[in-house]
């Protein structure tokens, strides 16, 4: 029986490596994504998906998608924005889209998969958090907050869905050098700062986060739920390695 996955944010970036991945490990992924013409150039390339053309931040166009997708084994809940800059300059619209997106589109999908999957024969939910969660970095206005908030859904979606069968997780990813980070790494200074600050002395791949989201998805994790699996080279443990000493 082929598996059945939506990645929201698949048309892009790290979403679209998950797409990837999940393809090459044999299931059919909805892509579902605002951006269509990006969805549609990845479904015409990897066949085996289809484009979902939705708003994650609209309740009822996800809600109508994820019901008309039919068997639903997989969620990765990966759509997410942020707007850089510092939180004293960030505008109501900076703030309300940040946690329209991250926030509400997170649990909008969510709940629709939830749904369907409680209706079938449960199924796994990954959504995706932000080593920010754990350490917020500055200049990254409301997008900090909205992904701690993501880890504290994971955790009460794991304990109000488990008993239907639903296995729910998050995966937290560090320095990426991919997405909506990769224009913060074309500057080489930046650069090496940055992976020569990581214990494991590198820049993290969307290969290393498809990885994160293949193992949670698979039979191979079934015993752990409500988690947070950080991929980050260890940079969250990092922080008195950075501190000056005598
Ligand atoms: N890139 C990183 O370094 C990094 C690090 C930690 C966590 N993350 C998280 O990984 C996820 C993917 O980030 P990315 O770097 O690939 O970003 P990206 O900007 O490259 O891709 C985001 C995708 O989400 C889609 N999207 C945005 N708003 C949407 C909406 N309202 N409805 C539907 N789709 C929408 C975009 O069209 C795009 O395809 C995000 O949740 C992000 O917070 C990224």
């Amino acid at each position: 029986m082929t598996l059945r996955a939506i990645v929201t944010g698949g048309g892009q970036g790290i979403g679209a490596e998950i797409v990837r991945g999940l393809v090459a490990a044999g299931y059919w992924v909805g892509v579902l994504d605002q951006n269509a013409a990006a969805a549609e150039s990845l479904v015409t390339e990897l066949g085996s998906s289809e484009v979902l053309p939705v708003d994650v931040s609209d309740q009822s166009a996800v809600a109508n998608a994820i019901q008309g997708f039919g068997t639903l084994n997989l969620l990765v809940n990966n759509a997410g924005i942020v707007r850089f800059g510092p939180l004293l300059d960030q505008s109501a619209d900076d703030i309300a889209s940040v946690i329209e997106v991250n926030l509400i589109g997170t649990i909008n999908c969510a709940q629709s998969a939830a749904r369907a999957m409680a209706a079938q024969n449960g199924g796994v939910i990954i959504n995706m958090s932000s080593v920010n969660a754990v350490h917020p970095a500055p200049n990254v206005g409301i997008y900090a907050a909205t992904k701690a908030a993501i880890t504290s859904l994971t955790q009460l979606q794991a304990l109000e869905w488990g008993p239907l069968g639903i296995r729910v997780n998050a995966v937290a990813p560090g320095f990426i050098d991919a997405g909506m980070s990769a224009p913060i790494f074309l500057d080489d200074n930046v650069r090496a700062k940055r992976s020569g600050g990581v214990p494991l002395k590198r820049l993290g791949t969307a290969e290393d986060v498809v990885q994160a989201v293949l193992f949670l998805a698979s039979d191979a994790s079934g015993y752990i739920h409500g988690h947070e699996l950080v991929v980050d080279g260890g940079v969250i443990q990092s922080v008195l390695a950075h501190l000056p000493r005598s």
